[in-house]
């Protein structure tokens, strides 16, 4: 695969010693430069090179500009990666989302070994390799080879690369925890994924493990939704929380645990309108879930609020749901503190919540005098 024909040693070398464009492509042969100038701050990494005489019309430097512009959106430290291909890219895990997945699962289960099944190029196994000594087992040759080359450049521990297929030859040994990535496009079952995920499911049960599934997959005990920059990034299923369902928000936070009463709550007032404004809660199906309990219908506007408008004129009995605001960041046993409950709203207050608790991590929605019950991760700045 010529995309990976490239000298990475001195590519990452020379993106260690300056992220400055000009000198990039002073130092750099044109189709390193074409992989090393999207980690910069260069607007038009095309055009700039273009400039170049000795560039011409290699097509090429096109290519390796497209893979880079999208592998560069997800990494901060592992500059660069190989990448045979924009596919793989589109597919990588985004650095933040697997460091976040990689602590869960050395938090959660400890253990030295771990295997990382549907590796790709390698996003969860680096991630992995802060804790881990890791067996990667990836199908496809030109990814399996990229992987090799990104453990050598980016990996802090051991990673052992196998090319092969993890269902047909599922890999045994000294595993003490296991992550699963299979590949999700167009699928919107756990069944659909390629290798299904139920199937990974069956061959890992003995192990602790964190398996990607479709966004869209029903809520479930043991689901985990890591979200970034308000974006669900990655849904998972493990064994490694009794809860009905952890959210791993952008901040590391985790909201998990058997449902309490708080002490104090009030009851709340009727609640003709509810928003759920935190977006991995959200698109994990939880609204869903509240609506069908409520009779009401979920008003979706891509990219704005999501608004739980009650169907006809409010009840006559106040619904048994609540917004409340928990504020995310403390640590211990017990119920988070809730800092709003009960709070009713119309389009103008859903304008000044957003204002007031951006600050704040969730906007929880539950059922009055349920809630989860003990927050796991601090909030990291
Ligand atoms: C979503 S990608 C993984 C991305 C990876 N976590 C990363 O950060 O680069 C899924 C990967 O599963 C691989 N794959 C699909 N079926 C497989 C199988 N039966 N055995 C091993 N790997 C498989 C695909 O080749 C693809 O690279």
């Amino acid at each position: 695969m010529r995309t990976l024909d490239l000298d990475w040693e001195r590519i990452k070398s020379v993106l260690e010693e300056t992220r400055n464009p000009e000198d990039v492509v002073r130092r750099l042969e044109p189709r390193e430069a074409a992989v090393a100038l999207p980690y910069t701050d260069c607007t038009d990494p095309l055009e700039r090179l273009r400039r170049d005489p000795n560039v011409g019309t290699d097509p090429l430097v096109t290519v390796l500009v497209t893979i880079h512009t999208k592998v560069a959106e997800k990494v901060e430290d592992w500059a660069p990666l190989a990448c045979p291909d924009t596919r793989a890219a589109e597919e990588l895990t985004g650095e933040a989302v697997a460091r976040a997945k990689a602590r869960f699962l050395r938090d959660r289960a400890g253990g030295r070994e771990c295997l990382d099944l549907c590796a790709g190029i390698g996003g969860d196994s680096l991630a992995l390799s802060e804790h881990y000594s890791v067996h990667s087992v990836e199908r496809d040759g030109s990814r399996a080879r990229a992987l090799r080359v990104n453990a050598r450049l980016h990996a802090q521990g051991e990673v052992r690369v196998l090319e092969a297929d993890a269902i047909r030859e599922p890999p045994t040994g000294d595993a003490d925890v296991a992550h699963a990535d299979p590949s999700r496009r167009g699928a919107r079952r756990p069944q659909e994924t390629r290798p299904p995920a139920t199937r990974l499911r069956e061959i890992l049960s003995d192990l602790p493990h964190l398996i990607e599934v479709p966004p869209a997959t029903e809520t479930r005990p043991g689901t985990v939704v890591f979200s970034r920059a308000r974006e669900v990034r990655a849904v998972c299923w493990t064994n490694l929380t009794d809860g009905a369902a952890a959210v791993v928000s952008e901040t590391y936070a985790v909201l998990e645990g058997t449902p309490e009463v708080p002490k104090d709550a009030p009851r709340p007032n009727r609640v003709s309108y509810v928003i759920e404004q935190d977006p991995a809660v959200r698109k994990a199906r939880l609204s869903t879930t509240l609506a069908e309990e409520l009779d009401a219908y979920p008003t979706l506007v891509p990219g704005s609020e999501s608004l739980l408008a009650t169907t006809g004129e409010p009840p006559e009995d106040p619904p048994d749901h609540v917004v409340r605001v928990v504020k995310v960041g403390e640590e211990g046993e017990g119920p988070p503190t809730v800092r709003s409950i009960g709070v009713r709203l119309n389009r103008r207050d859903v304008a000044r919540l957003r204002k007031s608790y951006e600050r704040y991590d969730v906007v929880y929605v539950t059922r009055a005098g349920k809630l989860p019950g003990r927050i796991v991760y601090e909030r990291e700045f």
